[in-house]
């Protein structure tokens, strides 16, 4: 039972009136604060000051001895692609690094598919009458953009603790050949900061598939971006898809985008020889090769993955005291209420929060009308519709200490107000 439900009428109205005139008070400080995006902030994006500047102008070959100015080397660079193995955990034959962003990557792959197929589809994926994805949600609305702009039907999949509804899953990919894919941020998802289990890794690995060329878009964004010294583990996938025989089932993607400059970072695909050859084939007709001087100049400035580390502690060291800050107002105003539930990720760069079912899209729009920028809710859905009109996306990353806290004591208010609401309503109290 929530609090407000053990209120009696008068003293129900009388919260409300008390909310309210706080709500009034905050759009009196005519606030203008955006935190819709999980972006780093600018203190995080100083940390990578260095790689600017960081290659001499003499400075531009690689380890083989290729100039990085000129075209070529459609894979990336050997160093480049020793780092990034590293990373997702692969052999140097099974990554590509490539440019700048690893959502085009991904992007792109789908494109591909669609177009001619992977090496083992039956026909090109836009010969089939209807391609369906299963989306875990919820998920990454850019994910989900991306099945929508290209006319792939989403399923929506529901999270459990330790990752997506495996019964759900396993059940769907065995009955239906229109199921070509999966997406999945294994690692601090996006937003629920769940990481999957070594069993539902294990799953994901070994379930029968109707479709032969099934894929599962491994999202890895978040793999090295933890908040704690205790960080999650995360199984290989590609390791267990060998073992589990089905070693061309997966793509695993990640970038450095949160680790140096988003948009000017370097982005990478890991999966099977196969895949990788064939896509390396795909690529050249699309490019004479990324920027090789960036992955060079990404290579001189972390040197190594212990030298990505130790910058993805200084970041934990910024963005840490933020979630905390979060953590603690949502506690201390929301914590004994049973209106809302919120993760408390381990790494990543969201907090998921629900309100009471029908309450989301009101939050959010309270927040604006008071100058506050929350993630559109409904968009961590397929087609930006959250069933149950609860979950919202919270970024805590990008604005300042200051900033944030105003923006969350409002956030915390407007939840309380259109909970009040509702329950107001319920009783007949309010229209
Ligand atoms: C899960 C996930 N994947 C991919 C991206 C974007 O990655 P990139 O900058 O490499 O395109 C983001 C950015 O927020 C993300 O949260």
């Amino acid at each position: 039972m929530t609090q407000l439900e053990m209120m009696a009428d008068a003293e129900l109205q009388e919260h409300y009136a008390t909310l309210s005139q706080n709500y009034r008070n905050f759009q009196d400080k005519k606030l203008k604060l955006d935190m819709s995006r999980g972006k780093p902030c600018a203190e995080q994006l100083d940390l990578s000051s260095g790689l600017i500047d960081c290659l001499q102008p003499t400075d531009y070959r690689s380890a083989d001895g290729i100039d990085c100015r000129n075209y070529g080397g459609v894979d990336g660079i050997p160093e480049a692609k020793e780092l990034c193995s590293r990373i997702l955990e692969t052999t140097t034959s099974e990554i590509i690094v490539s440019g700048n962003s690893s959502l085009a990557l991904m992007h792109d792959l789908i494109v591909r598919a669609i177009l001619h197929g992977f090496p083992d589809s039956q026909t090109a994926w836009k010969n089939y009458p209807k391609i369906k994805f299963l989306c875990p949600s919820p998920g990454y609305d850019r994910h989900f953009g991306i099945c929508e702009y290209l006319g792939i039907e989403m399923i929506t999949i529901h999270y459990q603790s330790a990752g997506p509804d495996m019964d759900q899953v396993e059940k769907l990919v065995a009955q239906d050949e229109s199921i070509k894919g999966i997406w999945c941020v294994p690692k601090y998802s996006n937003p629920t900061g769940i990481t999957y289990s070594d069993s539902v890794v294990k799953r994901l690995a070994a379930m029968p598939a109707k479709a032969g060329d099934f894929r599962i878009f491994w999202d890895n964004a978040y793999a090295i971006h933890h908040l704690t010294d205790t960080p999650d583990h995360l199984l290989n996938i590609l390791t267990a898809c060998k073992q589990a025989g089905h070693p061309d089932r997966v793509f695993m993607f990640a970038s450095t985008s949160k680790v140096s400059f988003p948009g000017a970072g370097i982005a990478m695909v890991g999966a099977s020889e196969a895949n990788i050859n064939w896509l390396k084939k795909q690529m050249l007709q699309q490019t004479i090769g990324p920027d090789k001087l960036n992955q060079l100049r990404h290579i001189r400035f972390f040197k190594d993955l212990a030298g990505v580390e130790s910058q993805m502690r200084r970041h934990a060291a910024i963005i840490k005291p933020k979630f905390d800050l979060v953590f603690s107002l949502l506690e201390t105003h929301l914590g004994s209420k049973h209106i809302a539930r919120w993760s408390k990720p381990n790494g990543g760069y969201f907090i998921s929060f629900d309100t009471l079912p029908g309450c989301a899209r009101k939050v959010v729009a309270k927040a604006a009308q008071a100058g506050v920028t929350l993630t559109a809710a409904g968009s961590t859905y397929p087609y930006g519709r959250d069933p149950e009109d609860k979950n919202i996306r919270i970024a805590p990353t990008l604005p300042p200490l200051p900033e944030l806290q105003q923006a969350m004591e409002l956030f915390v208010l407007c939840v309380q107000l259109v909970s009040t609401e509702q329950e107001l309503q319920r009783r007949g109290l309010l229209p």
